[in-house]
């Protein structure tokens, strides 16, 4: 089974990915850690995270096996990581890499924001997770604070917002809802809610195909 989850950032979509997978023992690959390594590489080398051919080369070159999703959860990545997405050919770097991870037996819970319209369009479950804005920053700050870093909510709040629009408005795989994508909005539940919302879509999907 594979199972698609998009959305934009902190609508609860990696939990509930994460959560997903262990509970039906499939892969689970987020696929933002692989923009967020991208945009470290880039950082790191000195370079603006807009340069095509720096970053076109990093994500070419990127140890796709081991991540370290801590360094990649920095503001500055998290921002960066937005722009790098943008480049078509970043995305067409690390696109064989995520079809083929979502193909491997038994099964893989892929989460992103093109997961259902581009890597899995044949997914068996798709899902895009919703919430809105303030309830999303929230979220984020209360992250944040978790891991011991400063964290304003209006400001959390506008970053969110940034990125969304950029993640919305690129023309290379921008962040939607494929059309058979199931919308789970989360903005008035917990994540156990979310989790079992999430399973009760997969098992009504997969119910109604054992069905015909
Ligand atoms: O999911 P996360 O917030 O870690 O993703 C970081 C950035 O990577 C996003 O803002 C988005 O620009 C990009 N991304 C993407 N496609 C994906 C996953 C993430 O463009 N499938």
């Amino acid at each position: 089974m594979i199972v698609a989850i998009d959305g934009p950032a902190a609508s609860g979509k990696g939990t509930i990915a994460k959560r997903v997978a262990a509970l039906y023992g499939l892969h689970h690959l987020d696929t933002g850690l692989l923009y967020r390594a991208v945009a470290k590489a880039v950082l790191d080398a000195g370079y603006p995270p807009d340069d095509v051919a720096q970053a076109t080369a990093a994500a070419i070159a990127l140890d796709l096996t081991k991540f370290d999703e801590n360094a990649l959860k920095t503001p500055a990545i998290t921002e960066a990581s937005s722009v790098i997405a943008a480049i078509p050919q970043v995305r067409e770097a690390l696109l064989d890499y995520q079809r083929a991870f979502a193909i491997r037996p038994p099964g893989a819970v892929l989460d992103g924001r093109d997961v259902g319209t581009v890597i899995a369009p044949g997914a068996d479950v798709k899902l895009f997770v919703a919430a809105t804005p303030e309830v999303r920053a929230k979220r984020r700050v209360l992250e944040l604070k978790a891991r011991g870093e400063a964290a304003d909510e209006r400001e959390v709040l506008a970053d969110l917002l940034r990125r969304d629009e950029r993640d919305s408005r690129r023309t290379a795989a921008p962040l939607k809802a494929a059309p058979d994508a199931h919308l789970l909005d989360t903005t008035h539940l917990g994540i156990d809610a979310a989790f079992r919302a999430a399973v009760d879509i997969i098992e009504a999907v997969r119910t109604g195909r054992k069905r015909r």
